[in-house]
This record gives structure tokens, C-alpha cells and sequence, in this order.
């Protein structure tokens, strides 16, 4: 037997559907032009034991899931006992099936009136943040694997969005680069130290109320040099990620994600050219992206262990997903064989779900069909089951 995670991973907006509450929400209806609206999503807030089920029986041992700030705490203060009961018994649900749970507590969204109230930088934002963190704790004794923040690197950058849609409205913003401009620029200092502030006061907050590992997830972009370029590199490198990892030095674990890989050149972060072989993302195909970031990880926080908490690919070719996935894990495997200490993988996603404002990009392990929400596990996931059969990555 081993404790090695092998599992999947969703986020609340993405799934679960009518997260009326959140700032997502907002942004969705007021820029139809940019965002798909999120709508039932796949409807997991009600088919939540489905979903599980379904990973539990292709043999995956562990589920990451996230609680939603907006259900939880609707307008400022009042805390819904029924969600938190509604998020226990998601937590109850897993362990029923053998899944260990893997909860984040924020993963991009917030609730309205706390982005009305200033977002993150607000002068109340982290003491909102952490009287929220407590009400969590609540449900949270037993979870052994705790995120208190989802891509805090991510969460920059969307600030940056939402600020120049305010400034310069839609028109002022380029629509079809889509991803590919967020992933051309560099998370905002101001608000990436903000968020490292919050991650620390909940991992107070946690540390001395349960007992589950504590950490958080970084959105790793498997920079690559190119040559005559290191102090560059080695600046946004820091400003991406390395920033947010060197604050987890102190943490349980580090939550490993990554999906492809960019160069750095003189002009900075080279977009990723239009070319066939790239996924539905519009991101380079690169398996190798993983072995990059947990080697990355591993030096920059001194050896914390890693949980991989995202990798995979928005295809819609199920096959290229296995061979995709096959590969990352031969990477994972190098890099254990290395020495470095991951304690599991889980794979994005469970479902197809609503990648922020776009419904195309499909990373499910389960296919849904979005009128009547009926599940249909591609063969991604028996293979993924099956890897997680045989034991740990091995090389
Ligand atoms: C996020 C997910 C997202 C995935 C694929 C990560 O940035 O945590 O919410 O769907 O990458 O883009």
C-alpha cells in the first residue's frame, strides 16, 4: 500500500454552477463580448457524489475540490451554516469513497461585496479573508491536505484584467489573445504581496485550529532561458513564481502546477506562435512542463514536499490527453528519481468544465453534456486509474 495522491482536480465556479454571489459572476454578465457565462456549469453542487463516484471507481484515491466564499458567506459577515454543512458533506462523501480530500478555499473567485469592497488590496481584506478562513475551519478537522489560495500568480494577473477592463473597457483590451496576454505579462507586485500576506494569515489561522497539511498552489511556467538573457530570465521568473515560492518555505507542502512552457528572450516572455500541435488553450504542447516546475519548486522553497496539484491538457482528442499525461509522468518520475519529494498527482480536471469565460478548451477525465449534465468518463480516466493501481510514478 502506499499514500501516494492519485486523483483529480475541480474548482467550485467552474463546476458547480449559479455562483450568483461571486465577482466571476459580475464579469460575466457585464462583458459577454469577453467571458462565456459560467450558467449550471456542469451542476456538480448537486452531483457532487456522482462525480466522485465515478473517480473512485476508475481507481483514483483522492478528489481536490474547493469550498466558495460566496456560498458561504453571501454578504459580509453572515455565515451560511447550510453551505459549510453543504461542503461537509462533500468532504464526508470523498472519505465514504475512499478519496482523500484535497480542499483549496479560494480559487479566483470572491464574493461580490468583498471585490466591492476593494478586492485584495482593500485595507479590510485580510481581515475578511481570515474570519472567513475561520468559519472554514469548522468542517475542516479531519481534511488532511488543505489550499488556501489557488495560483496567487494567476490572481495577479486577473487583477490586472479587471483593472484595465475598468480603465480602458472592453475596446481598449486585445480579445483574441485571450490567455495568451495574460501569459505575457508579470503579476503586479503590489497585489502578489498582498496575497502572500493572506496566505500566511491563513496558514495561521489553520495551523492552530486542525491538523491537515497546509499550502498553497503556484502556477508554474516552466520558464526556459535563452541564451544572453539570464538576468531577464531570472527577474520575471521571480515576479511569476518564485516570489510566491519562496513564501511557502514555511508551508506543509507546495502545490505544484504547470501545463507548458515559455521561453524568455530579450523583449521578455515569448507568446507561444499559433502552430497545430498547440492545445485548445492556445498553450505549446509540453509535457515536460511539470519535471520543470517541480524541479523549480524544490530549489526555490528548499525541498518542501510537493503535491502536484494541477497538470493536463484542453484537448478534444482523448488519445493525445493519455499520451500527453504519460509523458508528464515520466517527467514526475525523473524528477522523484532525483530526489525530489512529490506526494501525489492529481490531474486537471475531473470534467470538462467552464475554463474562465470559455467553455472550448476541454481538460476533463469526464465529458458532460451541459443540458442534461450526464457524465461520460472518457478512457483517459480507467488509464489514469489504472496508472494509479501500479503505485507511484516510477521510471
Ligand atoms: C487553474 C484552473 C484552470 C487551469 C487551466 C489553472 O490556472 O487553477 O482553474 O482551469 O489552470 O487553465
Amino acid at each position: 500500500m502506499t499514500n501516494f495522491l492519485w486523483g483529480a482536480a475541480t474548482s467550485p465556479h467552474q463546476v458547480e454552477g449559479n455562483n450568483v454571489n461571486s465577482d466571476w459572476w459580475k464579469r460575466e454578465r457585464d462583458f459577454p463580448e469577453m467571458f462565456d457565462r459560467s450558467g449550471d456549469a456542469d451542476d456538480s453542487y448537486h452531483r457532487f457524489a456522482e462525480d466522485m463516484r465515478l473517480l473512485a471507481d476508475a481507481g483514483l484515491n483522492s478528489y481536490r475540490f474547493g469550498i466558495e466564499w460566496a456560498r458561504i458567506e453571501p454578504v459580509p459577515g453572515h455565515i451560511s451554516r447550510a453551505e459549510l454543512q453543504h461542503y461537509r458533506r462533500m468532504i464526508d462523501t470523498a472519505f465514504e469513497l475512499g478519496l482523500t480530500p484535497v480542499v483549496t478555499l479560494q480559487h479566483f473567485t470572491v464574493p461580490l461585496w468583498f471585490s466591492h469592497e476593494g478586492g485584495w488590496l482593500a485595507d479590510t481584506a485580510i481581515e475578511r479573508w481570515r474570519s472567513y478562513v475561520e468559519a472554514t475551519t469548522e468542517i475542516l478537522h479531519d481534511v488532511p491536505w488543505i489550499v488556501t489560495i489557488n495560483e496567487p500568480n494567476i490572481l495577479a494577473l486577473m487583477w490586472l484584467l479587471d483593472d484595465a477592463l475598468a480603465t480602458h473597457g472592453i475596446e481598449g483590451l486585445n480579445l483574441s489573445a485571450g490567455a495568451q496576454t495574460l501569459a505575457s505579462v508579470v503579476p503586479d507586485e503590489g497585489i502578489s504581496l498582498r496575497l502572500i500576506e493572506a496566505h500566511h494569515a491563513a496558514r495561521e489561522v489553520l495551523k492552530s485550529r486542525v491538523g491537515g497539511n497546509v499550502g498553497w498552489t503556484v502556477a508554474n511556467q516552466s520558464f526556459e532561458r535563452t541564451p544572453g538573457n539570464e538576468e531577464l530570465y531570472s527577474t520575471i521568473k521571480y515576479a511569476w513564481e518564485d516570489r510566491f515560492l519562496e513564501a511557502s518555505r514555511d508551508d506543509d507542502f507546495i502545490g505544484v502546477q504547470a501545463y507548458t512552457s515559455q521561453q524568455i528572450d530579450a523583449n521578455g516572455i515569448v507568446a507561444h506562435p499559433p502552430n497545430p500541435d498547440n492545445t485548445l488553450a492556445g498553450w505549446a504542447y509540453r509535457p515536460d512542463a511539470i519535471g520543470i516546475a517541480l524541479r523549480n519548486s524544490a530549489d526555490v522553497t528548499g525541498g518542501v514536499p510537493a503535491l502536484i496539484t494541477e497538470n493536463g491538457i484542453a484537448t478534444a482528442d482523448d488519445e493525445r490527453r493519455i499520451a500527453y499525461t504519460s509523458v508528464a509522468l515520466e517527467h514526475v518520475a525523473a524528477a522523484m528519481v532525483d530526489g525530489i519529494d512529490v506526494r501525489g498527482y492529481l490531474h486537471w480536471s475531473a470534467l470538462d468544465n467552464f475554463e474562465w469565460g470559455n467553455w472550448k478548451p476541454t481538460f476533463g477525465l469526464i465529458a458532460v453534456d451541459r443540458s442534461t449534465f450526464v457524465r461520460t468518463p472518457k478512457p483517459s480516466l480507467a488509464w489514469l486509474g489504472g496508472m494509479a493501481r501500479n503505485g507511484p510514478p516510477s521510471a
